[in-house]
Order: structure tokens, then sequence, then C-alpha cells
């Protein structure tokens, strides 16, 4: 494996913006691969097997391009589709769903851990699944809070509506009820300021996305894949730069719209791809 390689990350859209940012703020050296698949999203309301189908599309998508592993970004994809997607290609393929559960029994200060996430992901109960591998004392409350991603895309996250929807779904979590908290969905971290208020200070939030890059980085290190430029080129890296590249199945103006809401700077390229429904992967 060529380790200077990119890294290639996936989402259902944009979301994954928030794990781009956790990786390159890590890994300053290496570069990075994007696809959000804009014409699908969303993947949180969407059955197992479209979501397998889409994720291992994605992935061959990526892989076909020349990267060195997959970051699965998508909390979604991750719970749904892993199996699938290390099936379908020959990179090291890492979800978020097990880093972000290790996080949280890791920081919990009395193994109760809540998670939030889209439907599917609560419904797949993954998160439960991957915590209780780890600590099978540990006590998990999931909760779904779909409207989180809408609020998110629009930059209503520090609004009073954003306030009142979170009032809502997390009526039932609180320093109380839980030790630590899971933002699992690519969106929440965006929402991080509404939901610390309104769980209050006693609840740790643990952002997945984060988890995800410190595990990435250490990965790296041990397989001996870290990139081997560190040149000053590659230590003047900026979010979005010229030396990543994005790719988006649809709506690439909508994309670089939301990017610079979610990361202050939109993509320096990126291009629109059909990645379906064609032996031969076209660009347009
Ligand atoms: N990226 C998805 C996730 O993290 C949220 C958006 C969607 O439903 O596709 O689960």
């Amino acid at each position: 494996m060529d380790r200077n390689l990119p890294i290639g990350i996936f989402d259902s859209g944009v979301g994954g913006l928030t794990v781009y940012k956790a990786l390159h703020e890590r890994l300053p050296n290496e570069r990075f691969v994007y696809l959000g698949d804009t014409a699908r999203v969303p993947y949180g309301t969407k059955s197992l097997a479209t979501v397998e189908r889409y994720a291992v599309e994605n992935s061959k998508f990526l892989e076909a391009l020349g990267i060195k592993m997959l970051v699965v970004a998508c909390n979604t994809a991750s719970a749904l589709a892993l199996p699938a997607i290390r099936r379908a290609v020959n990179v090291e393929v890492v979800g978020v769903i097990e880093p972000g559960a290790r996080a949280a029994v890791r920081e919990t200060p009395n193994k109760r851990i809540g998670v939030i996430a889209t439907e599917a992901t609560v419904q797949s109960h993954a998160y439960r699944q991957a915590i209780s591998a780890i600590d099978r004392s540990a006590e998990v409350i999931e909760q779904a809070c779909p409207l989180f991603v809408s609020l998110a895309e629009e930059g209503w996250s520090d609004t009073p509506v954003a306030r009142d929807v979170a009032v809502q779904y997390l009526s039932n979590l609180n320093a109380e009820t839980l030790g630590a908290l899971v933002l699992g969905c690519t969106h929440y971290p965006i929402l991080r300021k509404v939901i610390a208020d309104v769980v209050g200070e006693g609840v740790v939030l643990i952002d997945s996305g984060q988890a995800t890059a410190a595990e990435v980085k250490t990965f790296l290190k041990q397989s001996d894949l870290a990139h081997s430029d560190t040149s000053a080129l590659y230590q003047e890296r900026h979010l979005c730069d010229d030396l990543d590249h994005f790719y988006v199945t649809d709506a690439a103006s909508r994309f670089a719209k939301v990017a610079e809401r979610f990361l202050g700077v939109a993509p320096t390229i990126l291009e629109a791809v059909e990645i379906w429904g064609n032996d031969e992967l076209r660009s347009h």
C-alpha cells in the first residue's frame, strides 16, 4: 500500500464534513478525497438493503480513485453497511460507531450512555451493541433526532427553533439519566452548543467523528501508513485547500454553500460525478 495515497471519506451528503474536519485537524500531513452522496441523501430513513447498496457503490468509487484507507463518516452507513463495505473493497475500512462507543465507555463517569442518531442508526442498535461488547454492564438509551439534520444544514443550529426541537427530543436525557451522550450523526456536532445547554453540564458529549479521527491517526502510525511528506507544503494545510478533492453525486453548489456554513470555507476542488448505472465511472 502506498502511504502517500489520500484517505477516502464518504458520507450520505455534507454532514461528513464534520468528520473530514476532525481528520484534517489531527492529520495535517494527509490528503483526503471526500464523496458526498448528495443525490441519494438522506440515508437515515432508508432500509438496510438500500443503505448497503449505496455504501458499497460509494466505497468502490473511492477505491477506484486510489486511496490507502476508507473512513465511513456517515453514522447510518457505518451502523448498517460496514460488513458489506468490507466485503466489497480491499482497503482498511474504519466506521464511526466503534470509535464513538469506545470513547463513550471511556469517558462516562457512571456507565449510563445516551446515543442520539438517525432513525436507521437507532433502529439498528449498532451503538448499543458496540457499547455492550466493550462493557456489558453499561446502560444505553437511544433517541432519534431527525430534525437536527435539517436545522444544521439550514444554518439554524443556534436559534430558538433548534432549542425547542432539542428540548423535545432530549427531554429524557440529562445528568440524572446519563453520564455521557454520543453525538451519533454527522450533523450533530454542529448543534453541540444547543445540545450541551439542553442536557446540562453534567453530561459528557462524545463526538464520534473526533473519536474516529484519533483512532485513524493511531492506525496510520501503527501500520506505517502515515504520509511520508512532512515538508512545509503539507504543514501549511488549510481546510478544503486544493490538496483535498471533493466529489458529490448531485447539486454541487448547494454542497459548497452548506460546506461554507459548516467549515467556514467551501472546497477548492469540487466535482459532480455519476457513480452508479455505468460500468465505467463517468464524470460530468
Ligand atoms: N450522515 C448521516 C448520519 O450520520 C445523516 C444524514 C442522513 O440521514 O443521511 O447518520
